[in-house]
């Protein structure tokens, strides 16, 4: 089962993500948890070059580097993963891709249309789709000082201009909307304990239902 987590930066999803990594551990299901970018050698190496303040990327290269980590994740981590049966939850998938590159950055609009994006994200992944995708929702605001209160300064991803991160919101709700079967919308201005509470028994419903189904 593949599991991801989206959101804003500073929405909390790497946090909820964490948490049910945690309690599936506990439970003895032996998940695997990865962040993107990230993940494997390569891409650490392009997450360090994508984050890095100093590197100039064009919108285009942004897109095809965050593609590039994420083709390399799902070969070498992702699928052989969940060829061995266990649950793969994903801080950040192809989803983010979306709606940063794709909306945030407006590639989508003035290079490429959205059959070719998708169909790119298809081929990165190898043709994988996350069985939930969790959708950690708060207003930029909200996201802006919860980052600020974090030790580390802006990356170059955090450093976007005024209206990025709207955009990047607006774009996960309309990818909610597409597919409200895979996505569950989550509002993360509750509590961290209220939301895994939320997230964990969605997860045990799913999980029943494969084992139904199986
Ligand atoms: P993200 O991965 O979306 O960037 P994090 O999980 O790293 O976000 O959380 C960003 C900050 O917000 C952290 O300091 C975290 O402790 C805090 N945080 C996370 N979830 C909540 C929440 N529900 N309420 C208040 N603060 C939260
Ligand atoms: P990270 O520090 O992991 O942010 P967060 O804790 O919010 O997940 O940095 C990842 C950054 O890369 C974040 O700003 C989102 C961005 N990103 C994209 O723009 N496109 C993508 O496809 C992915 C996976 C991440």
């Amino acid at each position: 089962m593949l599991i991801s987590f989206e959101g804003i930066d500073g929405s909390g999803k790497s946090t909820q993500a964490r948490l049910l990594h945690d309690y599936l551990s506990e439970a003895g299901q032996n998940p695997l948890m990865v962040r993107e970018p990230g993940g494997t050698d390569l891409s650490e190496k392009i997450r360090s070059l994508l984050l890095n303040e100093d590197v100039q990327v064009e919108p285009m290269a942004e897109l095809l580097l965050f593609s590039a980590a994420r083709a390399q994740l799902c070969r070498e981590k992702i699928r052989p993963a969940l060829n061995e049966g266990r649950i793969v939850i994903c801080d950040r998938f192809y989803d983010s891709s979306t709606a940063y590159q794709g909306a945030g950055r407006d590639v989508a609009v003035e290079d490429v249309d959205i059959d070719w994006l998708n169909s790119l994200h298809q081929r990165a992944t190898g043709g994988l789709v996350p069985d939930r995708t969790y959708l950690v929702e708060v207003d930029a605001g909200t996201a802006l000082a919860r980052r600020n209160r974090s030790d580390a300064g802006p990356d170059r991803m955090e450093g976007a201009s005024d209206g990025f991160y709207e955009r990047v919101a607006a774009a996960y709700d309309r990818l909610a909307r597409q597919e409200p079967d895979r996505f569950l919308r989550l509002d993360g201005t509750a509590s961290i304990s209220a939301i895994q509470a939320r997230v964990q028994s969605d997860v045990n419903r799913l999980l029943a239902a494969a084992r139904t189904e199986g």
